[in-house]
């Protein structure tokens, strides 16, 4: 049986960095380079270039690269995500948010009035909540999520929101039933059997909570859309992310909870959303 030996000088906690020359202070760009490429990095030359920028000195750097190389996404080592010009803050667990959930903040600001009062349900990040932050400043946002690390990083993305951590509309104070004019929610729809196909950085780095949708992945939209009448203006909007293959279910439950619905497609994102609007008079806002 192999023996450990107790180590007689302390372990190093970095070994040498290999894109550092030897006067240490100028990184060997086209070893990392070559170090993130052998490791399965597509844009390996961009990624060098990030983490080089982030790093504080060699030992940060070979750290960043290390956690790199062992799958973790980008944006979890740097601590941010771009989303539509915004750089946001992104800790590791927490859902990074993808490009094509652009195409729900471009459906919530459809008509939204300069007082509008909008949700960003199932947050994450906050990185809709933070389009719409920035894009129309007079609004009432508030923002919530189940994850506490999700909620860590919204509240420093959303320094002007309400943000909140629960389970769905629990989060919120029962005083805003009726009186949000858009919810917007990209929760959770990878069915469950299908988050062990997803690619590693997701199913590795991103908390199960951010990716599991339940046995036919429409569990979280089917709660948010049975109960989402009840907190909305009349007239109000609920806007849901979902795919292409399951968009034919997802506005069957909007159709069955009362809303006049329908899928939105955007090729250039591939993305897919449903757009729901209540009817007028079921609801008067509290
Ligand atoms: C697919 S991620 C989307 C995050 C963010 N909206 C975005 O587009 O970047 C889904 C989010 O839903 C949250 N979530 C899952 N179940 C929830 C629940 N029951 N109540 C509130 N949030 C939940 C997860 O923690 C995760 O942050």
């Amino acid at each position: 049986m192999r023996t450990v030996p107790t180590p007689t000088h302390p372990t190093p906690t970095h070994p040498t960095p290999t894109h550092f020359t030897a006067a240490r202070s100028t990184p060997d760009r086209s070893a990392l380079t070559a170090r993130l490429r052998a490791a399965g990095c597509v844009y390996a030359e961009d990624e060098a270039s990030l983490l080089l920028e982030a790093a504080d000195d060699a030992a940060h750097l070979e750290t960043m690269v290390e956690r790199r190389v062992a799958g973790e996404p980008l944006e979890q080592v740097l601590g941010w995500a771009e989303f539509m010009g915004l750089r946001l803050v992104v800790a590791p667990g927490v859902f990074v948010p993808r490009a094509r959930t652009g195409l729900l903040a471009r459906l919530a600001v459809e008509g939204l009035g300069p007082d509008a009062r909008v949700l960003d349900l199932c947050c994450g990040t906050g990185a809709l909540a933070a389009v719409l932050a920035r894009d129309h400043e007079g609004i009432e946002l508030w923002a919530s999520d189940i994850d506490r690390a999700a909620v860590g990083c919204a509240t420093r993305n959303l320094p002007a929101a309400q943000v909140r951590q629960g389970d769905l509309f629990d989060a919120l104070p029962p005083s805003l039933r009726g009186s949000f004019d858009v919810v917007v929610v990209n929760a959770p729809y990878v069915p469950s059997a299908a988050v062990a196909t997803m690619p590693r950085e997701a199913r590795d780095h991103e908390a199960l909570v951010t990716l599991d949708g339940g046995r036919d992945g429409l569990d979280l939209q089917r709660r948010v859309i049975a109960q989402a009448t009840g907190w909305l203006v009349p007239g109000g909007r609920l806007i849901i992310e979902t795919s292409r293959g399951q968009a034919g279910a997802t506005l069957a439950l909007f159709s069955a909870a009362g809303f006049d619905a329908c899928v939105v497609l955007d090729d250039d994102l591939d993305a897919t959303a449903v757009v729901g609007t209540t009817g007028r008079g079921t609801a008067s806002r509290g």
